[in-house]
């Protein structure tokens, strides 16, 4: 029994390492091991213990045959054919019930600040869309893998769908949690079925979310069905990256200390992208656009209330904004009068609503910038 589970083991972390090295070979080789150790503990086991190594000797089973197809990278290459015209092929039928039919309407205009996150998905995949001519020319293919980390409520779905709106590109959604269905055995299929989907179209992008909750740093006391869920990834993801197609992944988290180091790693995901609360001058935005066209008191000092908002989200300051304008509703439809905010109306919306990050949570994320990315 110890010297079956410790093979498994070391075939299984065999095939990891052979697909962090671009061997596809060698780490099918170490799959199908790994699935045959599985077997033989089955055999060894009963019950519900037994149906369990078959399931997992499936799962190695799968990643074997899919690593024959696979090509993996074997440096950070952004090399290949630009994609063609955007139109949605035909196939899609298969995990189509992840996509989100409609391209975005929500726009990069409509994001306030991330000045240096949008410069970089334009270069990643915008412009590379715009101009295929330049971009083939120069040998660079659109697309690619980003991480997108930081406190909650600070757009990092929005900007998703922003992407997806420039390039007009169909959406794939789907957060972790979603993914990794509670029947264990399922997830991989799910995210196999996902890219899939996604592949099917010549340009898409791919949103998954709380990729902490699919993709979870593993420790000795990980399940298998984690272990060999990151693996898969890498694998699928290592594939997508040699395809014709643009394809954008976006993995969002609220938790980049959580996630499995191997997805940080280059080859996989080429940008990681910090999304922080709003600056000065996003906070100005954001006010400003939610009260546009919005009928304010004199004394109401809109700039003023957002210099004051620092540590604060974009969605608080949405937020308070909201609140503000229904307290004017309610009070004009009470005393029958036209709608006004007013400076009371803004400050008690504040009072209301606090920031939902602490400054010891915005510390960690500032930390974790410090010691993985500079
Ligand atoms: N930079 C921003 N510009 C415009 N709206 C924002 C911004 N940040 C947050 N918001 C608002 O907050 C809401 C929540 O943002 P979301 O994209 O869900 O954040 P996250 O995915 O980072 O948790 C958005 O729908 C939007 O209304
Ligand atoms: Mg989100």
């Amino acid at each position: 029994m110890g010297y079956l589970s410790d093979k498994k083991e070391e075939h299984e972390k065999a095939c990891e390492a052979a697909i962090r090295a671009g061997d596809a070979a060698l780490a099918g080789m170490h799959a199908a091991k790994a699935a045959d150790f599985c077997f033989a503990l089955a055999k060894q086991t009963g019950g519900a213990v037994s149906s369990s190594y078959v399931s997992t000797a499936e799962g190695w089973l799968e990643i074997a045959e899919k690593l024959k197809t696979a090509r993996l990278p074997k440096a950070p290459q952004p090399v290949g054919d630009v994609g063609k015209a955007a139109e949605p092929a035909s196939g899609a039928a298969a995990g189509s019930e992840f996509e989100v039919a409609e391209i975005p309407s929500v726009s990069f205009d409509d994001i306030a600040g991330m000045a240096s996150a949008k410069a970089t998905i334009m270069e990643m995949i915008v412009y590379p869309m715009r101009e295929p001519e330049k971009a083939r020319a120069m040998k660079l293919k659109p697309g690619g893998g980003v991480i997108l980390y930081g406190p909650p409520g600070n757009g990092k779905t929005m900007f998703g769908k922003a992407i997806a709106h420039e390039i007009n590109a169909p959406f794939f959604y789907a957060s972790g949690a979603q993914l990794r269905s509670k029947w264990h055995g399922e997830s991989e299929q799910n995210l196999s079925r996902l890219l899939k989907a996604a592949q099917a179209h010549p340009v898409a992008v791919l949103f998954l979310d709380e990729i902490d909750g699919l993709l979870p740093r593993r420790t000795a006391s990980s399940s298998v069905v984690d272990n060999r869920i990151v693996t898969q990834f890498l694998a699928d993801v290592g594939g997508f990256r040699e395809s014709e197609n643009a394809l954008l992944i976006l993995g969002a988290t609220n938790e980049p200390w959580s996630i499995d180091e191997a997805v940080f790693r280059t080859g996989r995901f080429d940008e990681k992208i910090y999304i922080g609360l709003p600056d000065a001058e996003a906070r100005d935005a954001l006010f400003a656009k939610a009260f546009d066209g919005v009928s304010c008191a004199a004394d109401v000092d809109l700039a003023s209330v957002a210099k004051s908002l620092e540590g604060y989200t974009g969605s608080d300051i949405v937020g308070i904004a909201k609140k503000a304008r229904q307290a004017a509703f309610r009070r004009s439809i009470e005393q029958a009068a036209d709608p006004q905010v007013t400076k009371e109306d803004v400050e008690a919306a504040l009072r209301a609503i606090p920031s939902s990050v602490t400054p010891a949570l915005v510390a960690r994320y500032e930390k974790f910038n410090r010691e993985r990315f500079q």
